[in-house]
């Protein structure tokens, strides 16, 4: 897969695989922990935090605790394994297993709309429609949190030995300032470290990174770049560079 070609689809892992990389890769990150901080300073910021609401939500790592924020959670997730996961541990939430692209979610607006290490699942030609989705469904006063991993830094360098990853976050950055004015659009940088203590684990979370499973056909050449480029003592480090976005609506829109 090319993140960035208008045409090609992703060939995605069988859920109960792509459960397990997910697992490991939020085991050996700081990841969930920055972005909860980064998070968190835009929910303090809200004027009111009735409803929150979750696309692509995964293992639930951000959605539990920033559902405590909220007097309701309403989540978006087309892998089985993962609203399925989310019946039994959130009967509370409303769980919607489907795609952000195809689901109808009515006139229901929200304060909060978090969409974390999802979009590249989506063509990024149509990035900017996925998003403006996102805003119609947004209360006044309310926020969109959009997490991208950045062009920059080892995970991009990582990935270009194998794929492209030249989302082009600027010219995305741009859009949104044309199309919701530069007063609404805020954008922060944070760092993730990811470290495994063996080669097989972070062989696993460099196919995870890479989503599409037919990567795995270069398995040996990703097993050895990570121990040429990312072995430490006792262990393997790799750093992810972020980009959260956000989206705020003014209370008149
Ligand atoms: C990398 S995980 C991120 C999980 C979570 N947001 C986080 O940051 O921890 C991406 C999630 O997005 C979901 N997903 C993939 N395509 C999607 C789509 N078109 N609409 C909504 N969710 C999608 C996947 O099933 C997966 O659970």
């Amino acid at each position: 897969m090319s993140f960035n070609t208008e045409d090609k689809t992703v060939e995605m892992e069988e859920d109960a695989e792509f459960q397990r990389q997910l697992n490991l890769f939020v085991r050996s990150s700081t990841e969930k922990g920055i972005e909860l901080v980064k998070i968190g300073e835009s929910i303090a910021a809200l004027p009111r935090r009735r409803s929150f609401l979750d696309i692509g939500a995964g293992g639930g790592d951000l959605t539990i605790p920033v559902s405590q924020s909220f007097d309701e959670t309403t989540i978006v997730e087309p892998n089985e394994k993962q609203a399925h996961f989310f019946r039994r541990r959130c009967p509370h939430f409303k769980i919607y297993d489907d795609y952000w692209e195809k689901v109808d979610l009515a006139a229901k607006r929200f304060d909060f709309i978090l969409c974390s290490h999802v979009l590249y699942y989506i063509p990024e030609g149509r990035w900017v429609e996925t998003i403006e989705k996102m805003h119609a469904h947004l209360e006044p006063g309310g926020r969109i949190a959009i997490v991208l991993q950045s062009p920059l830094g080892e995970v991009a360098r990582f990935f270009n030995q194998f794929t492209r990853y030249d989302v082009n976050i600027l010219e995305l950055w741009g859009d949104l300032i044309r199309k919701y004015g530069d007063e609404a659009i805020e954008v922060r940088y944070f760092m993730n470290e990811i470290w495994t203590d063996s080669l097989d684990d972070m062989v696993t979370i460099a196919l995870f990174l890479l989503i599409d499973r037919r990567f795995r056909d270069y398995e040996e050449g990703i097993r050895r770049y990570i121990e040429s480029h990312h072995k430490v003592a006792d262990g393997y480090r790799i750093m992810q560079d972020e980009i959260l976005l956000l989206i705020k609506k003014t209370s008149e829109e």
